[in-house]
């Protein structure tokens, strides 16, 4: 059996730069490793059903929070036990685009559901996998509204007030504080160069990469 492989998260409020980053880090450990060593996906997302409930997520309808929580835990439980967990199995490298700390900070700190509820259900919808690395990107509201607004068309969460999102960026903050090992706090406001060298400091380190 292959060696199990690396989880890698990538985290922050919608519009602080986590898609990007995640690309600079594909396209840079793409020197080191071979494409069939690296996955790059994302939640709400990763398989076909989950897709389907990402979709249902991102329509601007109401939506009773705890409702929104199960729907984010089913297509937790669909990815993980679908392919993050077959592709550790094969020792590979995933690039995951949100995860468990997403749901912390938004469905906690953002919609005000119980700190404990989110973590009974997230046990189950994780299967127990936590990853390796989480690296958190981290931006003053204003400046990630201030891309989003840029960027044009703006969806459920991305639409939400300004407070939902001081809520959410203090949240991802505190659970970086409670888990200073696994989550690297990254200051998003610096260039996208500068954000990519920072994170393959902590990458290099996990992955056991020669010097980066
Ligand atoms: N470090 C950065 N500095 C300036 N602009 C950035 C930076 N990172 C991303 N952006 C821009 O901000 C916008 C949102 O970035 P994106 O990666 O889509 O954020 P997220 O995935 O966190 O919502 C995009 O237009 C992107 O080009
Ligand atoms: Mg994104």
């Amino acid at each position: 059996m292959a060696r199990w492989g690396k989880f890698i998260t990538f985290e922050g409020i919608d519009g602080s730069g986590k898609s990007t980053l995640l690309r600079n880090v594909y396209n840079a450990l793409r020197r080191y490793l071979p494409e069939d060593k690296l996955i790059v996906t994302h939640e709400p997302g990763g398989t076909p059903f989950a897709t389907l409930l990402r979709e249902a997520l991102a329509k601007k309808v109401d939506r009773e929070p705890m409702a929104e929580l199960f729907t984010l835990m089913a297509a937790r439980y669909d990815h993980t036990k679908r392919k993050i967990i077959p592709a550790l199995q094969d020792g590979k490298v995933i690039l995951c685009d949100r995860y468990s700390d997403s749901t912390f900070a938004y469905q906690v700190f953002g919609k005000g559901i119980e700190y404990y509820t989110v973590a009974r259900f997230n046990k189950v919808a994780t299967l127990g996998i936590k990853p390796k690395l989480t690296l958190l990107v981290d931006v003053p509201v204003d400046v990630a509204l201030r891309r989003l607004a840029e960027k044009g068309k703006l969806d459920h969460y991305e639409s939400l007030d300004r407070s939902f999102f001081e809520r959410v960026r203090y949240g991802y903050l505190a659970l970086a504080r409670r888990a200073k090992k696994r989550i690297k706090v990254l200051d998003g406001t610096k260039p996208p160069e500068e954000v990519l060298r920072e994170a393959m400091r902590y990458i290099g380190q996990i992955l056991e990469l020669p010097s980066l």
